[in-house]
């Protein structure tokens, strides 16, 4: 495998891994706040991106690289409102976007179609992970400081995520 693109594969498995324990300590921040819906939502996309990563690592590894599991920086563990939670989710969600192209990009430089062809998966994850992020946020800023919208945003997280990311 070429060294670039195996390193390149090497640092997206850290951003999967991050994604991962970011979203793990989103949904035990809305676990210890009572936001049960919210807290099930990132319990849930914690787990995806540990499959996005443990996706890559055998990728990696059946093309013969070397796979480095990853050092991790400790994850943001408090925020100051769902508004802010769901920002950073959307945040992330971008970066992990941006990150794959670069990946796609150096792909086509170095003529890798089998790498290229493999992440255009990734593309498709992004492209319904964003979407869905988006949509959350959007209903946040919408509802504001009200209590009473942040239960029923509690409560109908999975419908409005689906919405998202299968529009009609
Ligand atoms: Fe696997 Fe949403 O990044």
């Amino acid at each position: 495998m070429n060294t670039t693109i195996e390193k390149l594969l090497n640092d997206q498995i850290k951003f999967e891994a991050s994604a991962s324990m970011q979203y793990l300590a989103m949904a035990s921040w809305a676990d210890q706040k009572g936001y049960n819906g919210v807290a099930e939502f990132f319990y849930l996309q914690s787990e995806e991106e540990r499959a996005h990563m443990i996706k890559l690592v055998k990728f990696v590894n059946e093309r013969s690289g070397i796979v480095i599991v990853p050092q991790l920086d400790e994850p943001r563990a408090t925020f100051n409102s769902l508004n802010e939670l769901f920002e950073i989710f959307l945040e992330s969600e971008m970066n992990v976007t941006q990150q794959i192209n670069h990946v796609i990009y150096e792909c086509l430089q170095h003529k890798d179609y089998n790498v290229h062809n493999f992440m255009q998966w990734y593309v498709t994850e992004q492209l319904e992970e964003e979407a869905v992020a988006r949509g959350l946020l959007d209903k946040l800023n919408i509802i504001g400081d009200d209590k009473s919208g942040h239960y029923l945003f509690d409560r109908d997280i999975n419908t409005i995520a689906a919405a998202n990311a299968n529009p009609e």
